[in-house]
């Protein structure tokens, strides 16, 4: 039996992760669940009997305490740490947002291998995230389909590029007019994928393009310019590695999370239950140059993932702030770029990461100055 840990098992990862668990009976120990206030972790701590359960809501986490004897209860940034520190075979990170870094950081130190769903862990802390688990020789598994997709490709050296593929969210046919004034509720009506808000919305701004370049950069070892996007409208060629000799290998599917998470969770092995097989008879597979023009998010984050150091902590910690600020209705669509480049403007001056502390002062710094400018419209 694997023993693994949840950190955000409500959520629309974690959710599919329990779903892995359903279909390997016997195959996964469900130790520790983890989530910010959703309540449905009541019933995944009934049906999965955890030893160990954080909650960010301290009334959701003495309700729990009330309810569950055999249930040790965490509450908190640091009852989440409490728990990615116990030892298990995995840890499966499916928060959301620069919440996820130090859990991570947590969980390698404690020497647990990672799934990593969450991507911004690395947007943020790659710099000192990556050095320390190759330190510790833990292993970091990604989670996302285009990471899972490379990972799978990658079956020897020699490579000279990596060709991400982006579905290109939402918005892909909207024109720059029609953008102005796009919604979030429209934002939100993903074409081929079924996901939480924040990565929803980052789909429709190409900046969740974006923060994977810099994921695959960290993940991979790999020169940000030699990564390639495509956008490719059906969502089946997960990601590309082309190799120097010109040849190009590939991972098609049709677009189910559950396949990476399951190849992560199952690692090293490989599983049999079979998803829906990819009737190639009759597909048209297409691919094109992302439109930078209308989505300006991703040169920003190519420009953040050129520059590493602090560059990529301050535009995701804005990112952050504003789409949760788009959701609300309080910005458009337009301003989120725009209020990147401010905060880039303001914080970034070429400083390299030195220490973990000095991404979370800058995060927060970011995090207020951009609330005070949204405040301030
Ligand atoms: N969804 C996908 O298909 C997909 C695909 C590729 C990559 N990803 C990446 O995977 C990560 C998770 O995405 P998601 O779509 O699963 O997000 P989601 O549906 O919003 O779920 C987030 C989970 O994290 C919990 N959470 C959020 N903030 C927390 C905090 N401060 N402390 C404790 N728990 C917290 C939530 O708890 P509550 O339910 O209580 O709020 C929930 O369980 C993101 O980084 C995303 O970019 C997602």
């Amino acid at each position: 039996m694997k023993k693994i840990c949840i950190l955000g098992s409500t959520g629309s990862i974690g959710t599919q992760a329990l779903e892995v668990v359903d279909k390997y009976e016997g195959k996964f120990e469900v130790e520790a669940l983890c989530c910010a206030s959703n309540r449905l972790i009541l019933k995944q701590i009934e049906k999965y009997k955890p030893k160990f359960v954080a909650i960010l809501d301290t009334n959701l986490a003495n309700e729990i305490k009330n309810k569950f004897d055999d249930v040790e209860v965490f509450t908190g940034h640091e009852g989440i740490c409490n728990i990615a520190q116990k030892k298990y075979d995995l840890v499966i990170n499916a928060l959301v947002g620069i919440s996820g870094l130090r859990p991570t950081i947590t969980a390698i130190e404690a020497h647990n291998n990672i799934a990593l769903a969450n991507k911004e862990t690395l947007v943020a802390g790659g710099d000192i995230v990556m050095p320390l688990a190759k330190k510790k020789g833990i292993k970091i598994l990604p989670v996302d389909s285009e990471h899972s997709a490379i990972w799978q490709s990658l079956t020897a050296k020699n490579v000279s590029r990596i060709l991400l593929t982006a579905s290109g969210g939402a918005f892909r046919d909207k024109t720059k007019e029609e953008l102005v004034n796009a919604k979030a509720v429209d934002a939100l009506k993903h074409p081929n994928w079924d996901m939480g808000a924040k990565v929803t919305i980052d789909s429709a701004t190409l900046m969740n393009k974006g923060l994977e370049i810099i994921e695959a950069m960290h993940l991979f070892d790999v020169d940000c310019d030699d990564i390639k996007v495509l956008v490719h409208r059906q969502s089946v060629v997960h990601s590309m590695v082309e190799y120097q000799d010109g040849s190009v290998i590939a991972q098609l599917s049709y677009p189910d999370m559950r396949l990476p998470i399951q190849i992560a969770m199952l690692y090293p092995e490989r599983g049999n239950f079979a998803f829906e097989k990819f009737d190639f008879v009759g597909k048209n597979l297409s691919f094109e140059d992302a439109d930078e023009e209308r989505f300006p998010c991703l040169k920003i984050a190519k420009y953040c993932a050129k520059q590493r150091g602090l560059a990529p902590v301050i535009m995701n910690g804005a990112n952050e702030i504003l789409v949760k600020a788009y959701l609300d209705n309080k910005i458009g669509f337009y301003d989120i770029p725009y209020y990147i480049e401010q905060a880039l403007k303001t914080f970034y001056h070429g400083e390299r990461i030195t220490d973990e502390q000095q991404i979370y002062d800058t995060d927060d710094k970011v995090r207020e100055y951009v609330l005070n400018l949204i405040e301030s419209r």
